[in-house]
């Protein structure tokens, strides 16, 4: 009988949550502590169900508030702000948790910071899920740099110890889901190019950007400019 309470709790609840109010099965037979107790563990499990993954139909509806930088379809229309469009699920949360941090966490943005700084984590999960459906636009390399952005992107540079990039972005710059590896592909040069500069001084400093400071640190000016306008033209 007691498994039998917490069901109905747990099925109760669902009806609540749906709005199917007519549904609503009598509880016969249940103690008023039981039932209660019914309830709090229907309403535990739900919200560790709900906080596990991102919702993409939130998440659009939320994207309202980015929409001006970012662009409505994730392709921001200037250089100075990032595409969203196709970049990785995990990515973009661990990101946008950076931002969230402030001053005193890796990656300090006062735009940003001012945009999700009061975010839940469910919000900033959704946003991830939303961005990661939608479809990047490539844009146009420079043709002068197109020689040596490929060369570096593709190979490297190995007397410097610059790894290829194509390694963990993937050849075509389609990055890495579960390892979170950013997309590349299509990204705005301008943006790249300031990435890579805030690597090679120091200025992100999560674990995870220790590993691009190391290889920003051994590029060159030149090679910094041609990699970043060879990544606009991937797709
Ligand atoms: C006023 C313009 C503006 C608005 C609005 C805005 N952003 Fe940004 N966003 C930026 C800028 C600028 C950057 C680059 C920050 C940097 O240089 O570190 C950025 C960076 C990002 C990044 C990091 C991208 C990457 O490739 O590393 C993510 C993710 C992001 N924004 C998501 C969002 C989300 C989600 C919203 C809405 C809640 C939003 N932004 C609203 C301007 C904006
Ligand atoms: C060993 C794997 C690895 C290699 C090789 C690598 N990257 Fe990265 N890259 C990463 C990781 C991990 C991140 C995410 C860092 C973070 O979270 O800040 C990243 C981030 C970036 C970003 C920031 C993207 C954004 O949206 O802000 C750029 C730009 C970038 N890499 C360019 C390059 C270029 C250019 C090369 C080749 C010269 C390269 N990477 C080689 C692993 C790698």
């Amino acid at each position: 009988m007691e498994g039998d309470c917490y069901t109905l709790a747990l099925l109760n609840l669902k009806h609540i949550y749906t709005k199917r109010y007519s549904r609503f099965k009598k509880v016969r037979d249940c103690s008023m502590k039981k039932i209660i107790t019914g309830f709090i563990l229907s309403i535990t499990l739900f919200s560790l169900l709900s906080v596990a993954a991102g919702d993409a139909k939130r998440g659009q509806l939320a994207s309202a508030a980015c929409a001006a930088c970012h662009g409505s379809d994730g392709n921001s229309p200037s250089p100075e702000w990032p595409n969203l469009a196709g970049q990785s699920e995990k990515y973009i949360a661990r990101q946008l948790q950076e931002f969230r941090k402030g001053p005193d966490g890796n990656r300090f943005n006062p735009i940003m910071y001012g945009l999700v700084a009061e975010l839940s984590d469910q919000q900033i999960a959704d946003l991830a899920a939303y961005y990661a459906t939608l479809t990047p636009k490539a844009g146009e390399a420079d043709p002068d740099m197109v020689a040596l952005g490929r060369a570096i992107y593709l190979g490297g540079n190995a007397a410097n110890g610059v790894p290829a990039c194509a390694a963990c972005h993937g050849p075509a710059g389609m990055g890495n889901n579960q390892a979170a590896f950013p997309l590349l592909a299509g990204q705005h040069a301008q943006y790249t190019q300031k990435q890579l500069l805030a690597y090679r001084n120091g200025e992100l400093t999560s674990e995870q950007a220790k590993i691009m400071q190391m290889i920003a640190q051994r590029m060159q000016e030149d090679e910094i400019k041609a990699v970043a306008s060879f990544i606009q033209g991937l797709n």
